[in-house]
């Protein structure tokens, strides 16, 4: 028997399985109401939040169901997060993450070479490089934050490289970021106003760089290959500079937040690090389970375009639907000690980090890699990160992560 939401009026409390409360995050008391919701089967309504009503689904098994139906679980009627577009303070960029079938396939089509198995042999010799130059100037038994000299700076070379950006103007990856991806903003018109200024800006330097390569020899670049691929014929300029600017968001805070879980996540589990340091075959699996540990973007966001049931609960045409990854990663039925990070964890490839289906990450591949010789080149080095004290949160229920950690290396 389908069970009805309640009224999506205003009830005046707080639902205490809002899990799109930003302070959760910032404090870090998120897996309280998400063990909640997933003990009553994984689905919850909350009639009332700072984005309005929406479904909750924090179950692996429901999460996979909406993420395997996409004309039915749209990710183009009101776009990708809980936070709803208003017209006038926000920038509605075309990105193919927003974007159902027919359209998405091609759009997709345009960056997937760039993700190839022979894209990532052929980087990773660069990305390499760099890595070790940056641990190379590493102090030792000092106190430095990790956040911003290791994850933001690797993360954010990765990317020039990727769209051979000026690398002088690298930080502007950066910055852009974390404008575009900051759903907090919906609290503040003014801020929301200032993003929208940020993103033409972006807009109009890559708009630069691709005017720049046009009628030139392809080089082994986003931009190039995108310019030269068959599928270009579907894009028009807004679709092609809003589908760079989802990559620079795609690879970016999410492979920083998994490269500073790599540092926390393991300074918290010492007899997991110490496996892992006599045993650097490890690295691999231990590179997905800190990425399904902390799950560095908490949900995306689908709106019903019918109404359906999903396992026992009337979905109304309409309603938006959270896919809480955060929650469904830390699913008991599927992983063991689901809260622990165990460096050989037999299931650990299982993770919905990267989503499922049609729009399952299409960078997965960079980010493993990028994450993969972090971790190799830390081993090679002998060097352990010791946690220092407390890290700063981001506060915000999309983006999981981190500002700041303060660290002190030694080697083992
Ligand atoms: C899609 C997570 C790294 C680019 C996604 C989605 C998730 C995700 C959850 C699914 C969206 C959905 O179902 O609606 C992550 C995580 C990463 C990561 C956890 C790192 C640990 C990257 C990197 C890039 C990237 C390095 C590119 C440089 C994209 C793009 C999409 C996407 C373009 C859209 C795919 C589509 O709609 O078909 N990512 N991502 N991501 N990601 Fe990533």
């Amino acid at each position: 028997m389908a069970t009805l939401a309640p009224s999506a009026a205003k009830t005046g409390t707080v639902d205490p399985l809002d899990v799109s409360r930003a302070e959760l995050y910032r404090d870090d008391t998120w897996h309280a109401p998400f063990a909640e919701i997933r003990a009553k089967g994984g689905i919850h309504y909350t009639a009332d939040s700072d984005y309005g009503p929406y479904w909750s689904v924090a179950s692996y098994k429901p999460l996979v169901e909406v993420e395997s139906l996409p004309d039915l679980y749209s990710s183009e009627a009101a776009g990708i997060t809980i936070a709803d577009f208003k017209e006038g303070v926000d920038v509605k960029m075309p990105m193919f993450i927003a974007m159902d079938r027919p359209k998405h396939t091609g759009q997709r089509r345009t960056v997937a070479p760039a993700f190839t198995p022979s894209e990532m042999t052929r980087m990773t010799q660069n990305i390499r490089d760099r890595t070790a130059d940056i641990l190379d100037t590493l102090p030792i038994g000092e106190r430095f934050d990790w956040v911003d000299t290791v994850s933001i700076e690797l993360t954010t070379q990765m990317l020039a490289i990727l769209f051979d950006f000026p690398w002088e103007d690298r930080r502007k990856l950066t910055f852009w970021s974390d404008w575009a991806g900051d759903i907090e903003l919906v609290k503040n018109d003014e801020l929301r106003q200032q993003r929208l200024m940020h993103m033409f800006e972006c807009g109009a330097y890559f708009k630069n760089l691709w005017d720049g390569k046009i009628g030139k020899e392809p080089t082994p670049d986003l931009i190039s290959m995108m310019i030269h691929s068959d599928a270009m014929a579907e894009m028009d300029q807004m679709e092609f500079i809003g589908n760079l600017i989802l990559l620079i968001v795609g690879g970016n805070d999410t492979t920083r937040n998994s490269m500073t879980a790599f540092a926390y996540g393991l300074d918290q589990f010492p007899d997991e690090r110490a496996k892992l340091e006599a045993d650097p075959s490890l690295i691999h699996n231990t590179v997905q389970e800190i990425i399904r540990w902390q799950t560095p973007l908490s949900h995306m966001r689908r709106t019903a375009t019918q109404d359906t049931d999903l396992q026992g609960h009337a979905i109304k045409a309409g309603d938006k639907v959270a896919l809480w990854y955060v929650s469904a990663n830390r699913d008991e039925s599927v992983f063991e000690d689901a809260d622990m990070i165990r460096v050989d964890r037999p299931n650990a490839r299982r993770h919905l980090a990267f989503g499922h289906g049609i729009h399952r990450c299409v960078g997965a591949r960079l980010a493993e890699l990028q994450i993969s010789l972090l971790l190799e080149e830390m081993a090679k080095r002998r060097l352990r990160i010791n946690v220092a004290g407390e890290p700063e949160r981001v506060a915000a229920c999309f983006v999981h992560g981190y500002r700041s950690l303060p660290v002190e290396l030694s080697r083992y």
